[in-house]
């Protein structure tokens, strides 16, 4: 329900590394169970559980070469024991009936491991599981914990939807293609501890209220967006070669002492509680900077090495300090807009001395401060103006389109 909020059907961007995982599986689907002591699988490579005698068919069969689907109408407790590899798919859809599934030896899902709306679904028990192309677990409204004894330690894609899950125990990856969690109104906790890097995005939005995000180890990530978080720890974070978004989290600061390098947007909007932005070894911002709705963000000065700003800066907030003192090229427009009482001189001077290129607007005082391409609306006392104002609307329209390239993303990848 409320995550479709965040899954823009712009389907237009192409499935990044998952690429590979298609062309791969178009291989392995076409071809039957190779090993003698596995049961055949149907014309479409699938072979399907409907009962625990079904399961048991799998005993001897180190690895099948197809998928395994457990029927919608399958009840109870299903233990897929003996089988070590699935090349192609594990699979259950739409169950009201299925309390459990157990395996004792699988290490090894080549394709998807996707769980769909299956709503008594309480035991996910793995005990082997190490590796697994894609997990893709939707609507599993009574699933509390992964019981992955072992720990999933590849995986190019992860999905996680509307579960009850309160913590990711058991996904235990260094790296990472796609990482998704949102809606699971219990968890409060993630440490993926090993984690050093995500190639495509990592979305983490509206899951409990009080949710503590922890990457210590998490050194490079593409696309980056975080809502709705009460805390956040990414020391370690080096470079972000896409886009960097926080929307609507409670933590009060936010740092990110290592990171150097933003390729594209960086975003912070509707950060309630925010007051303190620190980042301190950022030298480059390759997209628009937007900061905007933050009610409690007072002074900006966390940005003592930032020098390029590849699209926008666009700031608006009731700060009374902004600084950035090693600015040296802002390359699209420059809004910057408070409604308290805000110093545009060294601004002014960046402007006239050619740092800032665009359409320029710098302004306190204001009964209203908007975003780049609005006029700013001053008090009826009125104000001091340094303004030039026009369409800096490029750089909105650029902001939007970060967000939407993100949920785009993640509609493409896992939609199927
Ligand atoms: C495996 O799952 C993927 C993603 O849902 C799907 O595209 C593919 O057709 C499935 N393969 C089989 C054999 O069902
Ligand atoms: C699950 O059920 C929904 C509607 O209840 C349906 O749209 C969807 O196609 C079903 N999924 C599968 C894989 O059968
Ligand atoms: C998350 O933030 C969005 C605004 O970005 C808000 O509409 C939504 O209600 C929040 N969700 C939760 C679960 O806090
Ligand atoms: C930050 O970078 C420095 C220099 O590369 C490194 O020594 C330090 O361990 C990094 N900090 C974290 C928390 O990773
Ligand atoms: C971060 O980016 C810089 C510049 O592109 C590069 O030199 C450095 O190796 C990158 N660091 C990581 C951890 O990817
Ligand atoms: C902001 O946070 C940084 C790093 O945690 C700290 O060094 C700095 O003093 C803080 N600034 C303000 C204004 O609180
Ligand atoms: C800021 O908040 C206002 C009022 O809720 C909203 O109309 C506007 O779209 C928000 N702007 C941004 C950039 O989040
Ligand atoms: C904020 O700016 C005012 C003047 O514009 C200055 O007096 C004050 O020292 C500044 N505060 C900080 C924390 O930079
Ligand atoms: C990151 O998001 C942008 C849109 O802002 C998109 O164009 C790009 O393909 C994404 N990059 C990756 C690696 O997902």
């Amino acid at each position: 329900m409320a995550f479709t909020k965040y899954i823009v059907p712009a389907l237009a961007f192409a499935t990044v590394a998952f690429a590979q995982s298609s062309t791969s599986s178009a291989s392995s689907s076409s071809t039957s169970s190779s090993s003698s002591s596995c049961p055949s699988t149907d014309s479409s490579g699938i072979y399907t559980i409907q009962n625990q005698g079904d399961a048991d068919q799998l005993q001897d069969c180190s690895k099948l070469d197809g998928s395994v689907t457990i029927a919608a109408n399958t009840a109870g407790n299903i233990a897929i024991n003996g089988i070590q590899e699935i090349t192609g798919n594990l699979t259950c859809y739409n169950s009201t009936g299925l309390t459990a599934i157990t395996s004792d030896q699988l290490t090894t899902i080549g394709q998807y491991f996707h769980l769909e709306e299956i709503t008594v679904l309480s035991n996910l028990q793995m005990n082997s599981l190490s590796s697994v192309n894609v997990i893709n677990f939707v609507g599993l409204p009574n699933l509390q914990s992964l019981n992955f004894d072992t720990g999933v330690q590849e995986a190019t894609g992860v999905r996680i939807v509307n579960t009850q899950l309160n913590s990711l125990a058991g996904i235990e990856l260094s790296s990472v293609s796609a990482f998704e969690v949102t809606n699971n109104d219990y968890l409060s906790e993630i440490n993926v501890n090993n984690l050093a890097s995500v190639s495509s995005y990592l979305t983490l939005s509206a899951n409990a209220a009080d949710l503590e995000i922890e990457f210590p180890n998490l050194l490079t990530a593409a696309n980056m967006t975080f809502r709705n978080i009460s805390s956040l720890a990414i020391d370690s974070l080096a470079n972000v070669t896409g886009a960097l978004g926080c929307y609507s989290n409670t933590f009060k600061s936010f740092s990110a002492p290592n990171l150097t390098l933003v390729g594209n947007a960086l975003v912070f909007d509707d950060n309630s509680d925010l007051t303190n932005i620190s980042i301190p070894m950022l030298t480059n911002v390759g997209g628009g900077y937007q900061i905007a709705n933050n009610t409690d963000l007072k002074i900006i000065d966390g940005f003592t090495k930032l020098q390029t700003v590849g699209g926008a800066l666009d700031f608006s907030g009731a700060f009374t300090n902004v600084s950035l003192p090693a600015l040296k090229d802002v390359k699209g427009g420059f809004n910057m807009q408070s409604t308290s009482t805000l110093d545009c001189s060294t601004f002014d001077s960046d402007h006239t001395s050619k740092i800032i290129k665009g359409t320029y607007v710098c302004e306190g005082t204001l009964a209203k401060a908007g975003t780049a391409g609005s006029t700013p609306t001053s008090t009826s006392s009125g104000s001091s103006s340094s303004s030039s104002s026009k369409s800096g609307a490029v750089s909105q329209a650029e902001m939007n389109m970060a967000a939407v390239g993100i949920f785009g993303a993640v509609a493409a990848l896992f939609m199927i």
